[in-house]
């Protein structure tokens, strides 16, 4: 049997704070429902309902309790408002690996929130849960989730052809890496 997670609070620089999910993140949930591309790639519903939302955040704790990672909101300390996500997956992590997706809503892009968010689960997993190589999946037209990995220090391998389903097509990735032995390296957390 897999042990439940308890999903801990961390700090993302000055600015923000990553937290397991809240009922109260429901305004979050409504308003990536309505963006073009969140739907495709997480179960956040793509047209929104209470219930359809309460069963999101559901599932989220469910990610927790049943050991498959760790889902962490991304607040703004100043006024507390829920600005994205960042999860940390361990379906591979007998081989050493983990994965990490992330989003943020609309209306708060461009202002770091992402990258200070992957920097501080990126430190975390690496250095405190000693998890050898962290990877991450970007479609290669995602130039802000490219820039976003790379700010942090994820180092991209390679184009990875058909890879995934994302809505009615198969998708081509590319995929980025970090392993605990580039923490020492400049660019990294
Ligand atoms: C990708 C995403 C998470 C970026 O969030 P964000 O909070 O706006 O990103 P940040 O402000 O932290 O920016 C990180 C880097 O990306 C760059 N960037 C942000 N938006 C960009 C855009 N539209 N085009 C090009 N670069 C962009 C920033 O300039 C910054 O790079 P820099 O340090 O070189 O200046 C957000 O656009 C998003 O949620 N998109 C939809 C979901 C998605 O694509 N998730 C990732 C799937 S792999």
């Amino acid at each position: 049997m897999v042990a439940p997670l308890d999903v801990p609070r961390l700090v993302a620089g000055d600015s923000f704070v990553l937290r397991s999910w809240e009922l109260g993140d429901l305004p979050l949930v409504r308003e990536a429902s309505s963006d073009d591309y969140i739907p495709l790639i997480t179960t956040v519903p793509s047209v929104y309902s209470q219930e359809a939302g309460e069963a999101f955040v559901q599932r989220q704790w469910e990610r927790a309790s049943t050991g498959s990672g760790y889902p962490f909101v991304i607040v703004r300390v100043a006024d507390g408002r829920s600005l994205g996500t960042v999860g940390l997956w361990l379906r591979e992590l007998n081989e050493g690996r983990a994965s990490l997706g992330y989003w943020v809503v609309g209306s708060a892009r461009g202002q770091g929130v992402a990258a200070e968010a992957l920097r501080a689960v990126t430190a975390w997993a690496l250095g405190d849960l000693q998890i050898p190589r962290l990877q991450l999946y970007v479609e290669p037209w995602n130039a802000a989730s490219q820039r976003t990995a790379e700010r942090v220090g994820f180092q991209r391998e390679g184009l990875l052809r058909s890879w995934q389903q994302v809505g009615e097509e198969r998708r081509d990735m590319i995929m980025y890496s970090m392993l605990g032995t580039d923490l020492s390296s400049p660019a990294a957390c």
